[in-house]
């Protein structure tokens, strides 16, 4: 891989050169004229129209988005712009994370700390970027029919539930629902509301609950650290837990990236070798409907979404989902570096420079995420 790395890298020397003489091409999609030139495939866009309640207005993207341009906000540093006090106020001092201050997390009194490194801090943010992210596109945290007015007794999990954003949003927004997010790695959560609980296991092992138990099952974005091995298990695991009609709802992006440009050609090589290395499905997003088939699973609804890297489209919702996506693609990019600099055997400057063009051949390629949701039933 090292060679293969260092050959693209200088490609890309050379084409920064030439890129400062030549025009770079230009995006030529619109919503309204879906033309494309052929050496740009046609993404799937249909998805923004779903709804036409845009969650752009809700606030949640508006906030990540505020909270990726000015990453020092904070409501006490919000001061009466009318104020006559000439003095600077005096900032607090810069939190460490975004999903501390959204989620109002502080330090457990029952946990120490030190179980979160900043590497996992980091993590957090980009996970809760890409949570809004969705969340805005999709117009929903869930799509799943999992819930009727005056329902009881309904259960729901958040398998893999990361910093916990989703099961706390999920929490608030049914209170007469009992949320459970399932993690190694559980986010401190004193503050929450009473109808969300955390609960420390691994996932490819079997779940401390009993058959028929749940409602709903949601699990999002873990391509990359569930073996290929294990997914069957944990579909069967699902569907065990699941009460009969009640509904599973996975969500997964490509492990690559679309219409990529040549450093990013070599990521994406580069990814796939590491997810042979460790016994990862590279092609995951292909075949995982089939698993969630032969597990018994029926009426299963799949709905793909790309969502653009970069700002690139001229449309207005787009682009700001462009925006974030990429936010969150670099800070992937960065939290990643000292394993992927070490497995790569890129040098430190080198990798500098490729995640730079990465992120320039975003625009400059039309690139995009795809993701897929699928929605499962148990049967009756
Ligand atoms: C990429 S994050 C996804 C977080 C969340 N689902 C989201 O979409 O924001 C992956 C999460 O899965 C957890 N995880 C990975 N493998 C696990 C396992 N075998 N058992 C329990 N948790 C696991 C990690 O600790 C991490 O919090």
């Amino acid at each position: 891989m090292g060679n293969q790395a260092s050959k693209v890298l200088d490609k890309a020397k050379d084409k920064k050169k030439k890129t400062q003489l030549q025009q770079r091409r230009r995006s030529t999609i619109t919503l309204e004229n879906r033309s494309l030139g052929s050496h740009v495939s046609h993404g799937n866009y249909d998805w923004i129209d779903q709804n036409e309640l845009t969650t752009l207005s809700d606030g949640a993207l508006t906030a990540a988005l505020e909270a990726a341009r000015t990453p020092s906000h904070h409501p006490a540093s919000n001061n009466n712009s009318n104020s006559s006090n000439d003095t600077p106020p005096s900032r607090p001092p810069r939190r460490k994370s975004i999903t501390e201050y959204f989620t109002k997390r502080r330090p457990s009194t029952t946990r120490p700390t030190t179980l979160f490194s900043d590497f996992d801090f980091k993590e957090f943010d980009r996970w809760q970027r890409q949570h809004y992210l969705l969340k805005s596109a999709r117009k929903a945290n869930a799509w799943a029919p999992f819930y009727n007015d005056g329902d009881k007794d309904v259960v729901i999990l958040d398998v893999g539930t990361g910093n916990g954003i989703w099961a706390l949003e999920m929490a608030n927004q049914y209170p007469s629902v009992q949320v459970l997010g399932l993690d190694r790695l559980l986010p401190n959560d004193p503050n929450g509301p009473e109808n969300l609980r955390f609960c420390p296991l691994d996932i490819t092992e079997s779940w401390p609950m009993s058959d028929n138990a749940v409602n709903f099952i949601f699990q999002r974005s873990m391509c990359d650290t569930i073996k290929q091995a294990d997914w069957r298990p944990l579909l069967a695991e699902m569907y065990r837990v699941l009460k009969p009609g009640g509904y599973i709802e996975l969500i997964e992006n490509d492990f690559w990236r679309h219409n990529p440009g040549p450093v990013q050609r070599a990521f994406d090589a580069f990814i796939q070798e590491q997810c042979k290395t460790n016994g990862v499905d590279f092609q995951l997003t292909e075949s995982l409907e089939g698993m969630i088939k032969t597990c018994g699973f029926e009426e299963i609804d799949k709905k793909t979404m790309d969502i653009p890297l970069g700002e690139w489209p001229t449309e207005q919702e787009l682009k700001q989902f462009g925006f974030i996506n990429k936010e969150a693609h670099k800070a992937l990019l960065k939290n990643h570096k000292d394993t992927y600099i070490k497995q790569w055997g890129l040098s430190s400057a080198d990798y500098d420079l490729a995640v730079q063009e990465v992120l320039e051949e975003f625009d400059e390629y039309h690139s995009f995420t795809r993701f897929h949701c699928w929605v499962a039933r148990k049967p009756l």
